[in-house]
Formats: structure tokens, sequence, C-alpha cells
């Protein structure tokens, strides 16, 4: 496991913190946005992409899905993950890898959830593992941040977390189309969500034709 990335030296409860923080106000947004998607969609399959502490997973109905992937580079990220989650989600799968360099197919998910990890992966790759990972038909909803000329990470006092600025990129909304057109995803659907400190969720909802 690629131990250099930044992600893998921020504490969980780090990213908890700084997510949570009534300046940045992310992670109850990414919460509602899960929920909103999961409920939508009510996928048999689905792959969550950066998964982090797990925020989201008590969205999903577990009669109704049957597989639940959770994919994170900190496998630190992911053993709380299972701690919080594995009583109530007995199908959940937790997978430490790079999304980068991966080339595995774990799995056929008919649904993606990616929200806030194309802006630290190489866009390319990110196609190549989602399309590994995925079957024809399946739904794929990304999140990005758009910065609309603020910084790209928030002053919340949380140390750790500013060692991620170097290597987050503002993810060009066009580039990412084009690139899940050529990967065969059609665009289905669209929404933007205003945060607090005046950064925006732009959200892609995507078809696999
Ligand atoms: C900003 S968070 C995503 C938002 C998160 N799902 C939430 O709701 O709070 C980015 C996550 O992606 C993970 N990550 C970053 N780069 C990665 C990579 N190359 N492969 C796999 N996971 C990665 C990080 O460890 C982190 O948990």
């Amino acid at each position: 496991m690629n131990k250099t990335n930044a992600w893998n030296n921020i504490p969980l409860a780090d990213y908890e913190r700084h997510m949570q923080h009534e300046s940045v106000a992310q992670a109850q947004l990414l919460n509602d946005l899960t929920c909103k998607y999961v409920q939508k969609y009510q996928p048999e399959s689905l792959l969550f992409l950066g998964i982090s502490g797990g925020n989201g997973l008590e969205h999903i109905d577990v009669k109704k899905t049957k597989s639940v992937y959770g994919v994170d580079i900190n496998n630190l990220y992911l053993e709380e993950t299972q701690k919080r989650f594995g009583e109530k989600i007995k199908q959940l799968v937790l997978v430490n890898t790079d999304i980068s360099t991966s080339n595995e197919a774990f799995l056929k998910a008919d649904f993606v959830w990616a929200a806030l990890i194309f802006e630290y992966i190489d866009i390319e790759k990110g196609f190549e593992f989602i399309t590994n990972n995925t079957c024809e038909g399946a739904k794929l909803i990304i999140t990005i941040q758009s910065n609309n000329g603020t910084q790209s990470v928030s002053q919340t006092g949380v140390e750790s977390i500013k060692s991620v600025k170097d290597i987050f990129k503002i993810v060009d909304k066009d580039n990412l189309q084009a690139h899940a057109l050529k990967a065969g995803f059609e665009l289905i659907g669209f929404g933007e969500n205003i945060l607090p400190n005046g950064k925006s969720f732009l959200t892609y909802e995507f078809g696999r034709i």
C-alpha cells in the first residue's frame, strides 16, 4: 500500500472534525447526498469510492442492496468503518487499495458513489477503475468541489489536513464529462449545492452505456 500518500498521514478523527467544522459543513451535505442518490437508485450492488469513515452508509437499505463495497487508500479508515457498520451491514466488504494504480475487478456494481475522490486521483485511472468494477447500465454519481474563488482547503484549526493541499486539485468539469463519455458514461443529471464558505458541490449523475 502507498504509505507515502498524504491521506495515510491524517487521523480519521482529524478528517471528520475538519469536515464537520461549521465553516466547512461538508460532512452533513455529503451524508444528505448519499441518502438522496441511494434512495433514488436503490442499488443491488454498491461501490463507494474513498469511503473514509463510512459517512452515509446508514442510508443503505440492507434488504435491497446485496453487496456493499467500500474502497479507501487508508486502512485505518476502513478498520473504523468496519467497527461502525460491520454489525448492521453484514454484506459490507472493505478494500484497501489505491484507485490510481489498481487494475483489479472486485465486483460488477450497479451503483457507484464517488464524492470528493477525483480531486485526489488520476482522472483516467479513476474511470478505468470504475469501468472494471461496474456492469452495463450502472449509475455513477460523482461529486466534485468548486471553489468559486476561495481556498481549496479551509482553515479549521485541524493541522494534519493541510498535508492533502499538495495533492488536491480542482477537477475541471468539462474534462470530467469528456473522460466520462470516453469511458462509456453518459450524463443523465446534475445538481449544485452551495456551502457556507462560498464553495459548492457539483454532482453529476452518469449512466453506463
Ligand atoms: C475527501 S474524502 C471523500 C469524502 C468521504 N467519502 C466523506 O463522505 O467524508 C477522500 C477519501 O478518499 C481516500 N482516497 C484518496 N486518494 C485515494 C486513492 N488514490 N485510492 C483510494 N482512496 C483514496 C481518502 O483516504 C479519503 O478517505
